[in-house]
């Protein structure tokens, strides 16, 4: 058994070591907010936050996970009637096409923004270039990572 943290609260895992993060949450824990895409490492819809590192949980054992605090899009809301600054400004630009993406996106750019709180467009493009969209969505990801920093900065 492998003792996880996941959005604060302590989770027992029943799955084996070797399995990946993502079918931990998605199959064991049925949350079902973070995608699977490719499998591969390559995408980045399956991106979640490891010690608030954005992490391709398609590629990460759950055991090399015990004790490390797990943030899924389902834990990024400060509170229950509160959007997450990124989430509001994806609704504000209309970020998402199809949507399938958009998780590992919000993780992804979320991650930035902890990191670098006021990021240029070639930050942006560093930190956000693992995030694959079929949609094409990326100028708008730009725009509403730009939109959520300076909510932020003048908050
Ligand atoms: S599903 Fe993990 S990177 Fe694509
Ligand atoms: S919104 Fe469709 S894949 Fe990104």
């Amino acid at each position: 058994m492998t003792k996880l943290s996941i959005n604060g609260e302590e989770r027992d895992i029943q799955m084996s070591g070797d399995t990946p993060l993502l079918w931990v949450l998605r199959d064991e824990l049925q949350m079902t907010g973070t995608k699977f895409g490719c499998g591969a490492g390559l995408c980045g819809a399956c991106t979640v936050h490891v010690n608030g590192v954005a992490t391709r949980s398609c590629q990460t054992p759950v055991s090399s996970v015990a004790g490390a605090n797990i943030t899924t899009i389902e834990g990024i809301k400060p509170s229950p009637d509160t959007l997450h600054p990124v989430q509001q400004a994806w609704l504000d630009e209309a970020v998402p096409q199809c949507g399938y993406c958009q998780s590992g996106q919000i993780m992804s750019a979320t991650a930035l923004l902890a990191q670098n709180p006021a990021p240029s467009d070639d930050d942006i493009n560093d930190a956000m270039s693992g995030n694959i969209c079929r949609c094409g969505s990326y100028p708008r990801v730009r725009r509403a990572i730009h939109r959520a920093a300076d909510k932020v900065a003048k908050a």
